[in-house]
């Protein structure tokens, strides 16, 4: 087995930072020493096979992604990163482990559609990888589902409120698959829009001729976010579902997060840097075509409402607890072009894997949150919500070995050419700036990068048999 001595960086854990030397042995961390104590001295006597110099850099968890769709069928096509090449361009970014989702739609079995994803992911994962499952049709056999994939480590269960006929649940299949998460100790997550509202609205907008990416942030209004919201709220509440709200993106959202939160109700949401960082007015509303780079759901909301520097307070007053990528990149050819002339056909996702632990240590940069609360949000929180935590989302003995030495004088340049490792064929985030650079990254052990080289290989990650999430135990 063999040893690393991370040594004279300074250590960040959600509940702070300290000096210190970290000590891994085989796939998890040792030791957590101060430096000049001797300790690690007297280790390295003793025989380490590599020490990094950490010193004037900061040494983190790696990140956890708590929502990505990795080789998803979507819109007719698939999403453009496999689990090769997504969990790669994760590692490179300093994410360490994701949670993928299995997909159940209308009239598929919950359990073939979990070992399938099971299948698509088993050997290919550079990093450690667990699954939500999606559950679109809930029948007594999908419900009896949910106790089975809990066993099998999957703790946490998708809904949608919106696109009818594919992903859609009705209200009345909610419940039920939240009256069955009261009982199972299950996460409910929700994709929280008004799903008949926007039908309506999206093809009134087409039969206007308002076919451009623009108005399909316009057919998605934060009405139609805000409502679905609170009905979910009311739903887990009727239930006593824990309930997690994905992909956040309007204020009007936020507020009915908080407002459940303040009631003492066990309500729970994340954030996506697209929605912190893009805009209906300079993305979806590019010259052209451009715009379907930046179609997702929820839309990227109207800088002018706000609705952006509501998300950084959120993450800063805990209203929002996680920020994860909802990572689903199409590529522009042969995919989101499928939408030239009529938006409400471009596949929904943009590609953000790669870049999360740098987008919000920007955060940090431009003093909207702190140094322990970036790792909170993009590492601790996520592993706890999701039941991996221990062995995620923190530095301490014992845990995975899964480290990012962050250096916060360097520098990163987002996608001018094709500096990403995602598998597209354009930058959601071209020409953004970054104030640091992900130097090194270890997960459980192994240096899968490190200084500009990529040393990770498919099959080094393991699946991740999740407990339930330690916010409700
Ligand atoms: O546009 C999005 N978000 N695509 C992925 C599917 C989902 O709703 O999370
Ligand atoms: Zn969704
Ligand atoms: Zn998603």
């Amino acid at each position: 087995m063999s040893r690393t001595l991370i040594s004279g960086g300074t250590v960040v854990n959600a509940t702070g930072t300290c000096l210190a030397d970290v000590l891994v042995d085989g796939e998890t961390i040792a030791a957590i020493v101060a430096p000049g104590s001797g300790v690690a001295e007297a280790i390295g006597r003793r025989g380490v096979d590599r020490v990094i110099n950490a010193s004037g850099k900061y040494v983190i968890p790696g990140g956890v992604d708590a929502h990505t769709h990795m080789e998803m069928p979507f819109a007719g096509t698939t999403a453009s990163d496999t689990f090769e090449t997504g969990t790669r361009a994760a590692a490179w970014g300093g994410t360490t482990t994701i949670i993928d989702f299995a997909v159940q739609t209308a009239g598929q079995n919950p359990l073939t559609q979990y070992e399938l994803w099971q299948r698509k992911a088993d050997g290919n994962c550079a990093i450690d990888y667990g699954f939500h499952q999606i559950l679109s049709d809930v029948q007594d056999s999908s419900l009896d589902a949910m106790d089975e994939l809990i066993r099998e480590g999957v703790t946490s269960f998708k809904f949608f409120m919106a696109y009818k006929g594919v992903f859609l649940s009705d209200d009345g299949q909610i419940l039920r698959g939240m009256q069955r998460a009261a009982d199972n100790g299950a996460l409910i997550m929700m994709h929280a829009e008004n799903g008949s509202v926007i039908d309506v609205l999206v093809q009134q907008a087409i039969q206007r001729g308002d076919t451009a990416p623009y108005y399909h942030g316009t057919s998605r209004p934060w009405q139609a976010e805000e409502e679905a919201t609170h009905r979910a709220i009311m739903l887990a509440d009727l239930t006593g579902a824990p309930l997690y709200i994905v992909h956040v993106s309007a204020k009007q959202a936020v507020e009915q997060i908080a407002a459940a939160r303040d009631r003492g109700q066990n309500v729970f949401a994340e954030t996506c840097p697209q929605y912190l960082y893009l805009s209906l007015e300079e993305h979806l509303g590019a010259p052209g075509f451009d715009g379907a780079k930046w179609v997702c759901s929820t839309p990227l909301r109207a800088r002018a409402e706000g609705h952006q520097e509501h998300m950084w307070q959120g993450l800063r007053t805990n209203d929002l607890q996680v920020v994860s990528t909802d990572h689903c990149p199409f590529c522009m050819t042969g995919q989101k072009e499928m939408g030239l002339g009529d938006f409400s056909k471009i596949p929904n996702g943009m590609g953000t894997v790669e870049h999360r632990m740098d987008l919000l240590y920007q955060g940090v940069v431009l003093g909207k949150i702190s140094l322990p609360r970036w790792v909170e949000l993009c590492s601790t929180t996520p592993a706890r919500m999701f039941g991996l935590y221990g062995r995620k989302g923190v530095l301490q003995p014992g845990a995975d070995a899964d480290i990012v030495v962050y250096d916060p004088n360097g520098h990163t340049s987002i996608g001018l050419g094709k500096t990403h490792h995602m598998n597209m064929d354009h930058s959601s985030w071209e020409g953004f700036e970054i104030n640091g650079h992900v130097d090194t990254v270890i997960s459980r052990g192994k240096v899968v990068v490190d200084d500009g080289i990529y040393h990770g290989k498919p099959g080094h990650g393991s699946y991740l048999r999740r407990g339930l999430s330690q916010y409700l135990i």
